[in-house]
């Protein structure tokens, strides 16, 4: 069977790690301050902070927003990783979950309004899938937007780069992940002092005093990968795209496929009651395919994450699959989705 997911780690990549093991300098070196600097050119912004992981870039995104203990986080409903919802824990905040639009696995406005209180202390924003999210409504609300990249990065709203509108952004470089460190993550934004705060409580290394501190730093070794990734960037991002495409034209018509700018998966949504039957015929013919979303609360109160959950199918496109494996999945799409199965529009 074909995995759901698979990094793409090549020879460069290989090199790379092998050159910072033998040089020894293992946690930090140059590489370290290299990857932050070209992350944060990649997005025109400062050097970004980088991070051990997506979870902790978004803990850290969190308290460098200086949320206050039993502040209210703002945050959908349904994800395909319960980090959101966890890091707003870790961070001392109260999850407060609001619903998902109708036209994006993303956050809905209008239900975010309805969840604004006086003890709201940010919005906590998953470009889900690779589709953005409505910036400009969220923003509106004048609560600091944390951007949750995981999924989408390289994405543009409005021709900026994601990560970078709301006042912080939070990237993950897990090793399925659009971009691979192996393992990794960063926290982005344009204000020097929320940097400040993040490249601080990072790392509790060399420093004496009496705060509270992490360790989240990202290690040199990462790092060196993290950097042939972000070169090959482009080229990651394009296959995606192309991957996406190839799947989009096996089908009759455009209908219910849903691809973000980032094509994180190719998703499909269905119609009530012919979700579970597509699934079961593309498993049963073998084809990677997945629901995404769980709920991260009882899901009573979420008319349209409920939609999203249940009548929703994801299918791979990571760089790493052949060009004969995407055939081979396309073929058995076209052949596995009948009349009537997907949502004509959404
Ligand atoms: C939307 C989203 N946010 C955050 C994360 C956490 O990233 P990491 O696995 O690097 O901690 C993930 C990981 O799956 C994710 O999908």
């Amino acid at each position: 069977m074909i995995p759901q997911a698979r990094p793409l780690l090549g020879p460069a990549e290989e090199q790379a790690a092998l050159r910072i093991m033998q040089s020894g300098m293992l946690a930090v070196g140059p590489e370290s301050e290299e990857f932050e600097n070209r992350l944060g050119q990649w997005l025109a912004t400062p050097p970004v902070v980088t991070t051990s992981n997506g979870f902790s870039a978004l803990h850290l995104g969190l308290l460098a927003l200086g949320l206050k203990p039993g502040a209210e986080v703002i945050l959908p409903c349904i994800s395909s990783c319960s980090a959101i919802r966890d890091a707003v824990a870790a961070a001392g905040g109260v999850p407060v979950f609001a619903d998902v639009s109708s036209q994006t696995p993303n956050l809905d406005a209008a239900s975010v309004e309805r969840c604004l209180s006086p003890r709201t202390g940010a919005i906590l924003c998953p470009h889900h899938l690779g589709c953005v999210a409505d910036l400009d409504e969220l923003l509106q609300f004048g609560v600091p937007v944390l951007e949750d990249c995981a999924q989408s990065p390289g994405a543009l709203y409005r021709d900026q780069p994601v990560g970078t509108l709301g006042r912080v952004g939070a990237f993950s470089f897990y090793p399925t992940k659009v971009m691979a460190a192996i393992d990794g993550g960063a926290v982005a934004s344009r204000d020097p002092a929320v940097l400040a705060v993040a490249r601080d409580k990072r790392y509790y290394g060399g420093i004496q005093d009496d705060q509270y501190r992490l360790n989240y730093k990202l290690s040199n070794l990462n790092a060196a990968v993290g950097l042939v990734q972000l070169a090959r960037l482009p080229e990651l991002l394009e296959r995606r795209r192309a991957i996406g495409q190839r799947y989009a034209q096996a089908l009759p018509a455009m209908g219910g496929i849903v691809q973000g700018s980032v094509v994180f998966r190719f998703g499909l949504r269905t119609r009530p009651g012919r979700t579970q039957p597509l699934l079961d015929r593309l498993l049963q013919a073998q084809v990677p395919c997945r629901r995404e979303w769980y709920f991260l609360c009882p899901a009573e109160a979420f008319p349209q994450a409920r939609q999203w959950h249940d009548d929703f199918l994801t299918l791979p496109t990571y760089p790493a699959l052949s060009d004969e494996q995407v055939d081979w999945i396309a073929e058995r799409l076209a052949r596995a989705v009948q009349p009537g199965d997907l949502l004509e529009s959404i």
